[in-house]
């Protein structure tokens, strides 16, 4: 199907689609929550990230998909594994998890071409400081107010602004350095999705806008460094990070997630029966 453009004044071409991709999309998301199912009894403490990231890497081409971060600009892991003061883009390896760290998860598998987008965080073991299971609970809560916010006429100010506020209002601060992102054919593209802002401004959402929202919530300042690895983002004052990530689209009353996890394990704890 013919896919429709619509240019923003500042924001280049964000794309608008139609119902197929809405479908496409329903596929590739949905493999990204079942994806972070699927690994969810496997994230104990001693699992190594290498192992775990093994293991994503075999189930999405079990599933006829191909993980987007495989050599994409050099990454060469089918998965970004994030633990205690790492933001994004931790490099799964000989790492092992250790009773009392949060870690987030970042899967994106290309199914048929289309990308799903999700992450979520896993707290390794029963010994986790209030403060970590306050960030991570804040966390998911400052994802899922984006995301209510998300209906035709709205802002991406406004999805910005409901982050920001419930970040701060906990006393934690709102990563500036890395962003949400429009995604569908292209892993990355337009527009945008800062998680901080002021209601009313940026982009206004109009139905057929996919995009993710990922907000990474610091405990403490937002100021983030990447390591000499190129890709390892941590907290410059070595505060605890967490994030959480839906990929959704914008319907004529608001939106569908299209990365919700079909069990029910939406954040933790992750009580499986
Ligand atoms: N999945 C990440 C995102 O949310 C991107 C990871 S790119 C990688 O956009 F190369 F670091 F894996
Ligand atoms: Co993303
Ligand atoms: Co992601």
């Amino acid at each position: 199907m013919q896919e429709n453009y619509e240019t923003e004044p500042d924001e280049g071409i964000i794309p608008i689609h139609g119902e197929e991709a809405f479908a496409a999309m329903r596929k590739a998301g949905r493999l990204a929550a079942e994806l972070l199912d699927y690994i969810t009894p496997y994230i104990v403490p001693g699992a190594r990230t290498g192992d775990l990231d093994d293991m994503i890497d075999t189930f999405t081409r079990e599933r006829g998909a191909i993980s987007a971060t495989l050599g994409y600009r050099g990454y060469t892991r089918a998965s970004c594994m994030s633990i205690n003061h790492v933001v994004c883009h931790g490099i799964p390896g000989d790492k092992k998890l250790e009773e009392g760290d949060i870690v987030n998860i970042d899967v994106t598998p290309k199914l048929d071409g289309w990308h799903g987008d999700a992450s979520r965080m896993f707290c390794i073991g029963d010994r986790i400081s209030l403060k970590a299971k306050r960030l991570v609970d804040i966390t998911y809560e400052c994802l899922m107010l984006g995301i209510e916010q998300v209906k035709p006429g709205a802002t991406l100010g406004d999805v910005g602004y409901a982050i920001q506020r419930h970040a701060e209002a906990a006393g934690f601060s709102i990563v500036r350095d890395f962003c949400g992102h429009g995604t569908g054919k292209v892993f990355h593209c337009q527009p945008s999705v800062v998680h901080f802002g002021k209601p009313g401004q940026g982009v206004v959402l109009k139905k057929g806008m996919i995009f993710t929202i990922e907000p990474m919530v610091n405990a403490g300042k937002y100021d983030v460094k990447v390591l000499s690895d190129g890709w390892t983002a941590v907290t410059k004052d070595k505060s605890l990070s967490a994030q959480f990530e839906h990929t959704i689209g914008v319907t004529d009353t608001g939106c569908e997630i299209f990365t919700l996890s079909p069990k029910g394990l939406h954040r933790p704890p992750y009580n499986q029966t």
